[in-house]
């Protein structure tokens, strides 16, 4: 037996205990058993780990720093450049030098706190070279990271000659859930015909749902209307995620408010991006610009689960990125203006819980007993002082265990005023 003694834990004022055995929580509280080790956490916040529910792992460190090798960043800063400068750079690709920068992004991830991710993975690729990197890597790193992967049709399902086949034949090699990208699709009839297909594959592989979904300004992109309704009908909605929705930033309230509706009646799940799409979105735009970001704050005001995502680490799509969600998530309550004083006590739900309700892992999520024993330890007293400070994670337990520990900062020289 293991305790863990003095955590502020997150969301639960009652509790400053956490009793481990067998790598999973057999009780939180105070004053608990005694037990073989006790850890004290120095009065610091303990959550449930960060959970990224959308990166790119095959494509995390593609574009370098622009002074040598690497495929750089698009030139307009588009969404549609990138995808259009993708194929080039990913036929020289091997399963080996794939899954190279895969261990390089889950560093990243995973040094900040993060212990699930639903990753994207290109299956435009006849060779699959990228899912076969992923399968091996997801098998071979478990134990230290939930891994969900996604069968992404990154250059179409019809925009690509076979792009629907090759994402079922993903599905078949192990994929987690079924992608799509209907607003790259060369007409509103091929987007839609993919949602039918996504969802159809969907229900006869008994797969989730992820969908590169309205990732444009452009008002008229409505995708997502079709998915709500589709998975609606499936009664799927929970198992489905519309990623992006970046035009649903853009639409009026008249559209907008019907749809949160039907959004609540479904239980669908939205991931927003937001230092991706404040980077990409926009672009057509002179003055005033918009954001690129969904409805985050309307979605949590009307209970639709939404959360937040790095979705790229130094890609032609994004150029920077590290995978600290407490930039992300800064990032996002700025943009979402999800910033009143009660608001800044909750909004780390955005990239721990609602992450993992999204990927549908709340039977092991959540520092509760009977659960496995993950949870990262913030530099910081409360909630409120970590979102200020953008707290660094000191610590990252799994299964009881500590994947990385680390001291806070300490001065040389204090300053001293
Ligand atoms: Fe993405």
């Amino acid at each position: 037996m293991k305790k863990f003694i003095n955590a502020k834990i997150y969301r639960n004022d009652e509790a400053s205990e956490i009793l481990v055995d067998d790598g999973k929580i057999v009780e939180i509280g105070n004053s608990l058993a005694d037990a073989d080790e006790v850890i004290d956490l120095d009065h610091k916040l303990v959550s449930a780990p960060f959970v990224d529910p959308h990166l790119h792992l095959d494509y995390v460190f593609v574009a370098g720093d622009g002074t040598g090798e690497g495929s750089g960043d698009s030139k307009s800063g588009t969404l549609f450049e990138a995808i259009n400068r993708w194929p080039e750079i990913k036929k020289n690709q091997t399963v080996k030098d794939v899954k190279e920068r895969i261990y390089k992004g889950l560093y990243e991830e995973m040094r900040h706190g993060v212990q699930a991710i639903r990753t994207h993975i290109d299956v435009t690729d006849p060779k699959f070279t990228a899912l076969k990197a992923m399968l091996e890597v997801r098998e071979e790193v478990k134990d230290k990271v939930d891994l969900q992967i996604v069968s992404f049709p990154q250059n179409g399902m019809y925009a690509f000659k076979g792009g629907a086949e090759l994402v079922e034949e993903g599905l078949k090699m192990g994929a987690d859930c079924v992608g799509g990208i209907p607003h790259f699709e060369w007409a509103r009839e091929f987007g839609e015909k993919s949602i039918h297909e996504v969802v159809r594959l969907a229900v006869k592989y008994d797969k989730l749902i992820d969908v590169h979904c309205d990732e444009t300004d452009d008002t008229h992109s409505r995708f997502v209307e079709l998915l709500n309704a589709l998975v609606l009908s499936e009664g799927i909605g929970k198992r489905t995620t519309a990623s992006h929705t970046c035009s649903f930033g853009s639409a009026d309230n008249a559209y907008a408010f019907r749809m949160m509706d039907l959004f609540k009646k479904s239980g669908m799940n939205f991931t927003s991006q937001p230092t991706e799409n404040v980077y990409l979105q926009g672009r057509q735009d002179s003055y005033p610009k918009r954001r690129g970001i969904t409805r985050v704050k309307e979605f949590i005001e009307n209970g639709i689960n939404v959360c937040f995502g790095q979705d790229s680490i130094n890609d032609p799509w994004y150029p920077l990125g590290n995978g600290n969600l407490m930039n992300i998530l800064d990032n996002g309550i700025h943009l979402a203006q999800t910033m009143s004083l009660p608001e800044i006590h909750t909004v780390l739900d955005l990239i721990t819980i609602n992450g993992a309700i999204c990927l549908n892992m709340e039977d092991r999520y959540g520092i509760e007993a009977g659960k496995p024993a993950n949870f990262i330890v913030l530099d910081a007293p409360n909630a409120f002082e970590a979102v200020r400070n953008r707290s660094d994670v000191l610590a990252s337990v799994r299964h009881g265990e500590f994947l990385f520990k680390k001291k806070p900062v300490a001065y040389d020289v204090e300053l001293s005023l």
